[in-house]
């Protein structure tokens, strides 16, 4: 079953405990935290300290951790003392790819990289073996609610095939603009858990409860076909 990954970037922060306890409420145990440092993007997001949080109150769950930071590598330890599960940096935000994955699972956590729009599939090929997961980004990173972009889908079972042909193991998280006219052909192309954002479970008519169930219901029997 395709996990539900809700972008935490979406939340109104006047509002934002209530609507987490109500994503955990609605089943959710896997939380995507955008982390941006106004330079690799010109945005800002949440504190770092967003995962301690998180990881006090619900220690059940697991945090996956978006860095689109400059430095990677500088964030790696408090991370690691916060309890995040999941880290991901992208991989031309930092001359040393291979030695941040390494040091983030030598820390105990799963490392994946992420892949901007414009960028090859192939880029990742040197350390693909290493990876447990990869960030496909559907959008420009930076900012929560764009649009899926077109050619996105083509890219991702572009991503899936490699994986297959080349015998990889890492997972593929797809972010950016899933909706669900889109949501069952992201896992027949190879998603194996999706962003979800205000197109999935936020700011939806039958609620962060109602929502997650939909998204449960809509996926329940689709499979990757690549
Ligand atoms: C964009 C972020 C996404 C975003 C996804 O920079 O990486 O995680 O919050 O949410 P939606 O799909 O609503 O844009
Ligand atoms: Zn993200």
């Amino acid at each position: 079953m395709v996990i539900n990954a809700p972008s935490l970037a979406n939340i109104n922060l006047l509002d934002f405990g209530k609507q987490v306890n109500e994503l955990v409420e609605a089943g959710v145990q896997f939380f995507h935290i955008d982390l941006m440092d106004g330079h690799y993007v010109k945005n800002l997001c949440f504190p770092i300290s967003v995962v301690k949080d998180l990881k006090q109150k619900y220690p059940n769950c697991l945090a996956e951790v978006h860095m689109m930071v400059d430095n990677p590598m500088d964030y790696i330890e408090t991370l690691k003392q916060y309890g995040a599960d999941y880290v991901a940096f992208h991989c031309d935000s930092t001359s040393f790819v291979r030695r941040t994955i390494t040091t983030i699972q030598a820390a105990g956590m799963k490392a994946g990289v992420v892949l901007n729009p414009s960028q090859r599939i192939d880029t990742i090929e040197p350390y693909a073996n290493l990876l447990d997961y990869i960030i496909f980004m559907s959008v420009e990173p930076g900012f929560a609610g764009q649009k899926f972009l077109p050619g996105s889908m083509e890219r991702l079972a572009e991503l899936a095939r490699f994986r297959k042909g080349n015998g990889y193991d890492f997972k593929i998280l797809v972010d950016g603009g899933v909706n669900y006219g889109i949501a069952a052909d992201c896992v027949r192309n190879g998603a194996d858990m999706l962003v979800t954002g205000i197109y999935m479970v936020f700011e939806q008519p039958d609620g962060i409860i109602g929502a997650c169930d939909r998204f449960r219901n809509t996926l329940k029997d689709i499979e990757c076909c690549i």
